[in-house]
């Protein structure tokens, strides 16, 4: 998958930018003139909101649509530049559920939604997930994109449609919703129907409500309006005030879980489970994943001339179930591992003389630890020519023999590596 949005997606997209006619031609994107002069100060001001730091979670972008003097142009460069790396993200959830033997419940049509759907950049993740890393979803389904900038919204559509077509799912429609949600009021109307897989990418951190407000709203549409075995996957931004607030939601969530009884809500991802937060834990503490790929050839233009990097592409994830049955059962390769012998590894991992040096966090919270020596790859993946490699950020530890305290640990055997 990492390799499968060079040269031919960058066609796809500017094919269907020139048609939509956002750029005069499709070779505007092969031109550093266009690129420098319409694009690249447009991707500036949105990273700028986007990368906004300690200011209040909603004042930076609220209307960003509508504010700038030239919309077409931002939401060009959003559709660009910050959709292809929002869909390559989600695609990335999907991976690993795929990697962890999660299946789709054979035989069910797919029932998506994406709130804050933007150009449907979630949607179509899960399409090049499923395309590249198949869990079963059938080719037939359709999507709900929920959004409050109609132009955006109408885009969104539009490029699903094509996109969906171009991975092979040609029978998953679109419909829209111009609409503004609000965590005061219920986030989808009564009557609304039920769905199996909802998707929310870069959407809360918009909002500033308290994690508690976001929860109980959550927890009130997920009740009412997913269905049993559905799954629910929560993509927000790396940095540490948006990643801690995405823990705290989890947190919060957790709690509402266990005030309403609602136990056939299950978190899977990244935490493998309901122990108490190990990021959390520390004041200054959050936890990302980050994934790589080889990026459009347009974007290592848009990179060059901007100063920016979109080689590797950092997130914070949540990813929960509705269902009854065990983890290990949703995802087999769990399996014969102990939930305490599991951990993910949090951090970059850097050489100590021998010893491969990182962060794990697991069922008793977050540790320093090294490990030296081979891994076993687990039974259920393709063989890894390179037992050797190093381990990563991302990675998960089963049947981990890990000796020592929280501050300095040793792994001394690793059965299983994902
Ligand atoms: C950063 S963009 C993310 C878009 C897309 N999900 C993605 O991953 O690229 C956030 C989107 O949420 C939409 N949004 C923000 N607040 C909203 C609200 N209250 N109701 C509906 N959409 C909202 C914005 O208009 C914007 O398109």
């Amino acid at each position: 998958m990492a390799s499968a949005f060079g040269e031919p997606f960058q066609n796809l997209i500017a094919r269907f930018a020139a048609d939509q006619k956002l750029m005069t031609s499709v070779e505007d994107l092969s031109s550093d003139r266009f690129i420098a002069r319409s694009l690249i100060p447009h991707i500036e001001k949105l990273s700028q909101l986007f990368n906004r730091t300690e200011k209040s979670q909603d004042s930076g972008l609220d209307p960003y649509w509508k504010n700038s003097s030239n919309r077409a142009h931002l939401r060009l460069a959003y559709f660009l530049y910050f959709m292809p790396s929002n869909l390559f993200r989600t695609a990335s959830i999907w991976a690993e559920l795929s990697r962890l033997g999660f299946k789709w419940p054979s035989g069910r049509t797919l029932k998506g939604i994406e709130l804050g759907a933007g150009p449907a950049s979630g949607a179509c993740g899960i399409a090049a997930g499923e395309k590249y890393s198949p869990t079963g979803i059938p080719n037939a389904g359709h999507w709900a994109l929920i959004e409050q900038d109609r132009a955006t919204l109408e885009l969104g559509a539009r490029w699903a449609n094509d996109y969906f077509s171009d991975v092979g799912m040609s029978d998953w429609g679109t419909r829209t919703f111009h609409r503004k949600i609000s965590f005061n009021e219920p986030l989808l109307p009564q009557n609304a129907p039920k769905f199996n897989l909802w998707l929310m990418s870069f959407m809360l951190n918009e909002f500033s409500d308290p994690a508690p407000v976001l929860a109980s709203r959550l927890m009130d549409a997920w009740e009412r309006h997913l269905e049993e075995e559905g799954i629910i996957i929560l993509v927000e931004p790396a940095l540490k005030l948006q990643s801690r607030r995405l823990l705290e939601l989890r947190k919060a969530l957790l709690v509402e879980r266990e005030t309403r009884g609602a136990f056939d809500f299950q978190v899977l991802l990244p935490c493998l489970g309901h122990q108490s937060c190990g990021a959390l834990a520390a004041e200054e503490d959050w936890c990302h994943e980050e994934v790589m790929w080889w990026r459009p050839p347009y974007f290592r233009v848009i990179d060059r001339l901007a100063g920016l990097d979109r080689k590797t592409l950092p997130f914070s994830y949540l990813v929960l179930a509705r269902s009854n049955r065990p983890r290990e059962e949703i995802l087999p390769a769990l399996d014969k591992s102990r939930a305490e012998s599991r951990y993910r590894l949090v951090s970059p991992s850097h050489r100590e003389g021998n010893d491969q040096e990182f962060f794990i966090c697991g069922q008793d919270g977050k540790r320093r630890a090294r490990f030296r020596g081979k891994y076993k790859q687990s039974a259920m993946l393709p063989a890894n020519p390179d037992d050797d490699a190093r381990l990563q950020r991302g990675d998960l530890l089963l049947n981990a023999d890990v000796r020592g305290d929280m501050n300095a640990s040793r792994i001394e055997k690793i059965d299983r590596v994902t």
